[in-house]
């Protein structure tokens, strides 16, 4: 497989994946946004989110399912608090503006809490966490999303993957930042998995009789007809606690819904309005003002040695070495920024049939 890996420089990929959204007709803020946001995913070495999903946005976008054009409206708004309709628009741009907002507000009176209704996919939620982080402040963000996490003892896929998101500053060079989905594996790592043709982890999926599968793509196929699940951390049953997990995913679903009277559970696989088909989602964006309480200084002091302690403590014997959440993709980052972002075969075609179809002539991939 490895043969068949294209690298191509970072810069490159960020425009033309704005290029790809300005094509369709998002205008070019919105979809300079839209291409950092899926950059910085790709750079942080989370495969499954950047350039792995354009083709999705492209497709969905063509299909009419995304306005292009995204309009958000303030339903309701209190001092730290707002209420929002993404109106079905672009779910980067609308978390982007969403998460703006809830800094703006944790900046005057310390806390900021902001949910959003009628919003689309909008890919890493760390990258919202990210943005209240390089502001000094603790930044949480959650989002619902296709049905995919079986609740313990059921086999039918009912919460989304829910990544509940949660980042700080440190004094070190990189922040603390837990970014994941609440089940073990999620969605589009299956992809990542399918396009390689490699076998998922045991024990991270089940098909409608509760019995474990790791083809990736009859997991796919399996999940569109709602008979495959992806289980929620913790694992199948109560033996490993998966019912932890299933209890995150729920809270990820309340936050992500039901403040916002939003669209939940299995509607999330899409609704009709108005004879066009839409896939909502909501979300939901926290952001506490750290210089509120004992000062930045110090809760990056404190919160440096948290990070330096775990790592410091004792190694389980053949291991090299313990992390803390938000390391590997600091790394990953001052890497992929040197070598390029990775691109397999699959890839390759999804670009190709993006930059034919869209006239983007001006790249000269090597594929
Ligand atoms: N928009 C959506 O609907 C949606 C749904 C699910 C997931 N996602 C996104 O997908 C991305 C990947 O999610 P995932 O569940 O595959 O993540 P994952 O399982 O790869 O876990 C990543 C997290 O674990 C940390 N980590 C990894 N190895 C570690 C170690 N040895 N020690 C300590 N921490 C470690 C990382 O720093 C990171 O915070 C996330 O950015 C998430 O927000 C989005």
């Amino acid at each position: 497989m490895s043969e068949e890996i294209t690298y191509v420089d970072a810069k490159t990929l960020e425009n033309f994946m704005r290029d790809v959204f300005i094509g369709l007709g998002v205008p070019e803020e919105d979809a300079k946004i839209i291409a950092e946001v899926l950059i910085t995913s790709d750079l942080r070495g989370i495969e499954s989110h950047g350039i792995q999903r354009c083709k999705m946005y492209y497709d969905r976008i063509k299909a009419g399912i995304y306005e292009v054009n995204t309009k958000i409206d303030i339903i309701k708004e209190g001092p730290t608090t707002a209420l929002l309709d993404g109106n079905c628009g672009m779910g980067h741009v609308i978390a982007y503006k969403a998460m703006k907002m809830t800094i703006e507000k944790a900046k005057k009176y310390g806390l900021g809490a902001v949910a959003v209704k009628n919003s689309t996919h909008f890919g890493i939620a760390g990258f919202y966490s990210l943005m209240a982080i390089k502001e000094g402040m603790i930044g949480l963000a959650v989002t619902n999303a296709r049905p995919s996490i079986p609740p313990t003892f059921g086999v039918e896929p009912m919460l989304g993957t829910n990544p509940l998101t949660v980042g700080a500053p440190t004094d070190e060079q990189f922040p603390f930042l837990i970014d994941a989905a609440t089940s073990i594996i999620q969605r589009g790592k299956v992809e990542v998995y399918d396009r390689i043709k490699k076998t998922l982890p045991k024990n991270t999926v089940i098909d409608e009789n509760g019995e474990f599968i790791t083809d990736a793509t009859k997991v796919l196929e399996k999940m569109l007809e709602r008979k495959a699940a992806l289980l929620p951390l913790g694992g199948k049953g109560e033996d490993t606690a998966g019912y932890k997990g299933y209890g995150y995913a729920t809270v990820v679903e309340l936050l992500s819904a039901a403040l916002q009277n939003g669209i939940y559970l299995r509607d999330t696989l899409g609704i009709v309005e108005n004879g066009q088909k839409r896939l909502k989602v909501g979300h939901f964006f926290l952001a506490i003002n750290i210089d509120n309480f004992n000062g930045l200084d110090s809760f990056k002091n404190v919160a440096g040695n948290i990070m330096r302690d775990l790592r410091k403590s004792q190694k389980e014997p053949g291991e090299k070495r313990i992390y803390t959440a938000g390391e590997k993709e600091y790394y990953e980052e001052i890497e992929k920024k040197k070598t390029g972002i990775p691109l397999n075969k699959s890839l390759q075609n999804d670009i190709k049939i993006m930059q034919t179809d869209l006239n983007l002539d001006g790249y000269n991939f090597s594929f």
